[in-house]
């Protein structure tokens, strides 16, 4: 069936969210395990966080920014890479802020709440790479302090990845949601931009959402990596 839509559809578009990163072992947020389990992320993964308990900020996106360097892109990553070379999808919208997507070689991709391979000065902006944090350097040089440059709750999204993940949305014949939950605005509206300009929308997901309703194709008993390695045979 999915091997069928991706045959049919000109323009297909991948949706990700941190469930298409925990076969490489990062943990997703709202899952049994997921972060979100053990922390609340409003007191953590935000600007009050930063101002008020820099420490605790500090100590948390370190330990992130040391995870994504220890681990990689899995057999799925590279698959959506090669898929986009072969022309069989146009872009990635991913809330992930890991990277990964570009190290499996993936080109277009709209990074909707920023990269954790990045920090930049809270007070001047200055760009720091994360490698920063890894050294416990974390003050720029005009004394501010620095933060990964991804988006905290509270935070509006990067301009042009929200303008790029729009016009991806409204233009896809195929939208595919690879591991998202569903539940953070206002990255969850883009299945139904999608959907209302005429898509047809799948959810691969391994725990249900508030979306499925909407969605053309539902796949829940699958891992993605496990799913999008049996899609590539298929597709050959
Ligand atoms: N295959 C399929 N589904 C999976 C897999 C897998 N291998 N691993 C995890 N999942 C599913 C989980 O069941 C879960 O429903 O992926 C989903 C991940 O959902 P969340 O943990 O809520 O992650 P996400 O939707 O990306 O969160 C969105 O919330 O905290 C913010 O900024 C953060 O970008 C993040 C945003």
């Amino acid at each position: 069936m999915l091997d069928a839509l991706l045959n049919a559809s000109n323009y297909t578009v991948v949706f990700t969210g941190a469930g298409m990163s925990t076969e490489s072992g990062l943990p997703d947020f709202r899952s049994s395990k997921g972060l979100w389990k053990q922390k609340d992320p409003s007191q953590i993964a935000s600007t009050d966080a930063l101002n008020n308990d820099v420490q605790a900020f500090i100590e948390f996106y370190r330990e992130r920014v040391i995870g994504v360097k220890e681990f990689k892109p899995h057999k799925g990553h590279e698959i959506l890479a090669k898929w986009e070379r072969q022309g069989r999808m146009k872009s990635i919208i991913t809330q992930n802020v890991d990277g990964f997507h570009q190290q499996a070689g993936s080109k277009r991709v709209a990074e909707l709440h920023g990269t954790l391979q990045k920090l930049h000065c809270q007070a001047c902006g200055k760009v720091y790479s994360s490698e920063e944090y890894v050294n416990n350097a974390y003050y720029c040089d005009c004394g501010g302090v620095l933060r990964p440059s991804i988006v905290l709750f509270g935070e509006s999204l990067p301009e042009d990845a929200f303008e790029m993940a729009l016009t991806e949305s409204e233009r896809a014949e195929l939208f595919i949601v690879l591991g998202s939950s569903l539940t953070v605005t206002p990255a969850n509206n883009f299945p139904l931009i999608a959907k209302e300009n005429g898509a047809k929308l799948v959810i691969v997901n391994q725990e249900p959402t508030d979306f499925n309703r909407f969605a053309d194709l539902v796949i829940q008993n699958k891992k993605i990596g496990e799913l999008l390695q049996e899609l590539d045979v298929k597709l050959g």
